[in-house]
């Protein structure tokens, strides 16, 4: 149960503590945040309102921190992590309910994402040994006019505190997979979780605090974004920031300091379906990759581009499968469940009414009940409707019907998001000419667009984000080359 067992002492009557300095506290604001179960709309949980003050406290115990955590050898903190990685899935119970709770995940993607979270976590410390023991030897007569009387010896060393702000649909995935790569790199990490999400969050961060990481190293500040958001990512103690979410990542890149930034923005992801495509497939793919978690996800499938010689037939085959979707609760491990807020709700409903006036065709009749949307498909959208161009982050999902690839590769690349893509067709010669032509971060051939696995590299371009990701290219961002270059008298070279 949450908040119970070992978890006890993250609780301070109804309110989950922050935590900072190694110890679980109570704000000196006497206020708190209210998190609602987007299920049943009512207050589920409730956190603490950190102040400015309390802020600025945890940057200072995390600079000292991190200074002290560099000089930790490299296996130890590998050793940590490992520790942190099997406390994660020994207490998945109780984070999986949290997710439940705040987040209305189905039961049993709640536990897998724990699951996956440990295992990217052990995946991380292992990656970190062994990239991090290499760095560069050069030698200096390879650049003309030089002997070789200078040698330059360049490893990877922290940037300092890494500022995290993981989204409300994986808050512990999308937590570790920045605190993990920092750790391991010699960083402090301050973590502000989404709001909705908090508490699995905080669970995630006392498996951390029982692993034994030193004070201040990592700390978790809840609060109003209208109070900390700011101080946060403009603050002078934040050394890097890796953001996860919405548009408010550029706002953020804007008001950051010279600090290195990863982000990533959601995508709109397109699928294009050609005409010798395997249509099961692709329409298994289509509601996989669409429907999951309520198409809650950056990398959901967010536009269908059919061949309109096919697409009859493969509208068909997705229908058939959404008729099969489960919509319910949470708990009740429902394919499909109440979106995040009942804010969400409405933009998505926005979306459904344009394409309703505009004269699209709806698959299935537009239901809601609260922040429930029954899953819905849209035939015929058109480029003049806004569906074919906004991420609904819900479960509602465009057909556009179009003549040619190049049609649909020029709809994917008309668009600001540009995180993956994919493309369904028996020949792989064409399914590479389209791949190199939609700029999108990643395009799938074959299957649904994924971040996983979880050492992939995972990135979008344009407004989708900055930076990749992916546990390799996650721990060299959070790290900056160091050079010593040993200066010879003479010129000096190995004969053999
Ligand atoms: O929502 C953004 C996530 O990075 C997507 O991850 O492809 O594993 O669902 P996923």
């Amino acid at each position: 149960m949450a908040g119970t067992g070992v978890f006890q002492e993250i609780l301070d009557g109804d309110v989950y503590k922050y935590y900072a300095d190694g110890e679980w506290k109570t704000s000196s604001s006497g206020k708190s945040v209210s998190i609602l179960n987007p299920a049943t709309r009512q207050v589920q949980y409730k956190v603490q309102a950190c102040t400015q003050e309390e802020v600025n406290k945890i940057f200072e115990s995390a600079k000292a921190a991190q200074k002290l955590w560099a000089k930790v050898p490299l296996w130890k903190r590998a050793e940590a992590l490992h520790k942190a990685a099997a406390l994660l899935k020994e207490h998945k119970a109780p984070m999986a309910e949290c997710l439940v709770k705040e987040v209305a995940k189905p039961a049993k993607d709640a536990v897998s994402e724990v699951v996956r979270s440990g295992d990217l976590i052990s995946y991380t410390a292992e990656e970190g040994v062994r990239i991090l023991s290499e760095g560069k030897f050069l030698v200096s007569d390879s650049f003309p006019g030089n002997e070789r009387n200078k040698l330059c010896l360049s490893s990877k060393i922290p940037l300092g505190v890494v500022l995290a702000i993981p989204p409300f649909n994986y808050p512990v995935n999308l937590a570790v997979s920045k605190i993990s790569p920092a750790l391991i790199a010699g960083n402090a990490v301050v973590l502000k979780p989404p709001t909705q999400g908090a508490v699995a969050g905080l669970h995630m961060v006392h498996c951390f605090h029982l692993a034994g990481f030193p004070k201040g190293l990592l700390s978790c500040v809840t609060g109003k974004g209208s109070e900390i958001g700011d101080f946060l990512t403009m603050h002078p103690g934040v050394n890097c920031i890796s953001f996860t979410g919405g548009d408010t990542g550029i706002a953020i890149s804007k008001k950051a300091s010279m600090v290195p930034l990863q982000m990533e923005l959601g995508g709109k992801d397109a699928c294009i379906v050609l005409e010798d495509a395997d249509l099961d497939l692709a329409a298994a793919n289509v509601v996989k990759g669409g429907y999951s978690y309520s198409g809650q996800r950056c990398t959901a499938v967010k536009v269908v581009l059919a061949i309109e010689s096919i697409a009859d037939e493969l509208v068909s085959k997705v229908n058939a499968k959404i008729a099969k979707l489960t919509v319910g609760l949470p708990e009740n491990n429902s394919d499909i469940t109440a979106v995040v807020s009942e804010s969400s709700a409405n933009f998505i409903e926005g979306l459904v009414k344009d394409a309703k006036e505009k004269g699209a065709t709806f698959c299935q009749e537009y239901r809601r009940e609260g922040n429930l949307i029954w899953p819905l498909l849209v035939d015929h959208v058109r480029p003049d409707m806004r569906l074919a161009w906004e991420e609904p982050f819900g479960p509602v999902l465009p057909v556009i019907r179009i003549s040619t690839a190049e049609e649909g590769i020029h709809h994917c690349n008309a668009n600001n998001f540009a995180l993956q893509g994919c493309v369904f067709t028996r020949d792989i010669n064409k399914a590479i000419l389209i791949s190199n032509a939609m700029e999108t971060g990643t395009v799938q051939i074959n299957s649904a667009p994924a971040r996983g696995p979880d050492h992939f590299p995972f990135q979008g371009l344009r407004d989708s984000g900055i930076g990749s990701q992916g546990i390799t290219n996650s721990i060299n961002m959070m790290t900056k080359v160091k050079s010593t270059v040993i200066n010879l008298p003479s010129p000096s070279y190995t004969v053999g």
